[in-house]
């Protein structure tokens, strides 16, 4: 299928969904949004309140804050592809949990992502590092270019704890500054087919590609 279908079949599918509990509550499933050749797609947690009321991804005052990161750095929020490990709210704003977290990356965000195929993926959060680093702790690997089930990620902190916690501002914004670099540099790594890492044993600082 055209990617561009792929990403409108996931989009409708999830509109509907009901594979996991967060159906009962929500009010508007976010798939997600950005052009199908995106180079980076953010990945965050879930939908919060104005997610969930507008059925788009990071609409609320960590977007707003996203948004200012991405400018920063010359991009604007049309340029990259946004989007969350779980496409409905869990209610209360709860941590998603692991079988929620499961079944819904495995029916769409794995279908989304190699549909876009993008050059980095930047998860936001620890719920989203967890898809692809297991073990490793946020405040060690964060900003840090790894290469993990053939892809390349980049964790980073949320935009909300930023917000809660102010000294992690500047650190987001150092960590932005350094991705158009990180991406031309990516372009130059020889492509890896075998994943390296599954699941980390060494320590993640030795996982750095650069
Ligand atoms: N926080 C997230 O993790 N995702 C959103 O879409 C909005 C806020
Ligand atoms: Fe379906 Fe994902 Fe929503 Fe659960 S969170 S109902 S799996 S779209």
């Amino acid at each position: 299928m055209d990617p561009t279908d792929i990403l409108k079949q996931v989009a409708r599918e999830v509109a509907t969904c009901e594979k996991c509990e967060l159906h009962f509550s929500r009010k508007n499933a976010v798939p997600g949004e950005g052009p199908v050749n995106a180079e980076m797609v953010f990945i965050g947690e879930g939908p919060g309140f104005h997610e969930n009321e507008q059925g788009r991804p990071f609409v609320g005052a960590a977007g707003k804050f996203l948004e200012e990161l991405l400018a920063k750095i010359g991009l604007s929020r049309q340029q990259v592809y946004i989007t969350n490990v779980v496409k409905c709210r869990p209610p209360g704003n709860r941590d998603p949990k692991p079988e929620e977290v499961e079944v819904c990356t495995n029916a769409y965000l794995e279908r989304q992502l190699q549909a876009i195929n993008p050059k980095v993926i930047i998860t936001l959060g620890r719920h989203s590092m967890g898809l692809y680093l297991a073990n490793a702790k946020i405040s060690d690997v964060h900003g840090q270019a790894l290469r993990v089930k053939g892809r390349l990620i980049v964790p980073m902190y949320h935009p909300a704890a930023a917000l809660h916690q102010a000294s992690l501002k500047p650190v987001l914004e150092n960590d932005f500054a350094r991705l158009p670099e990180l991406i031309a540099r990516a372009a130059e790594a020889p492509e890896q087919s075998e994943p390296i890492h599954n699941e980390p044993k060494e320590p993640p600082t030795q996982l750095s590609l650069f």
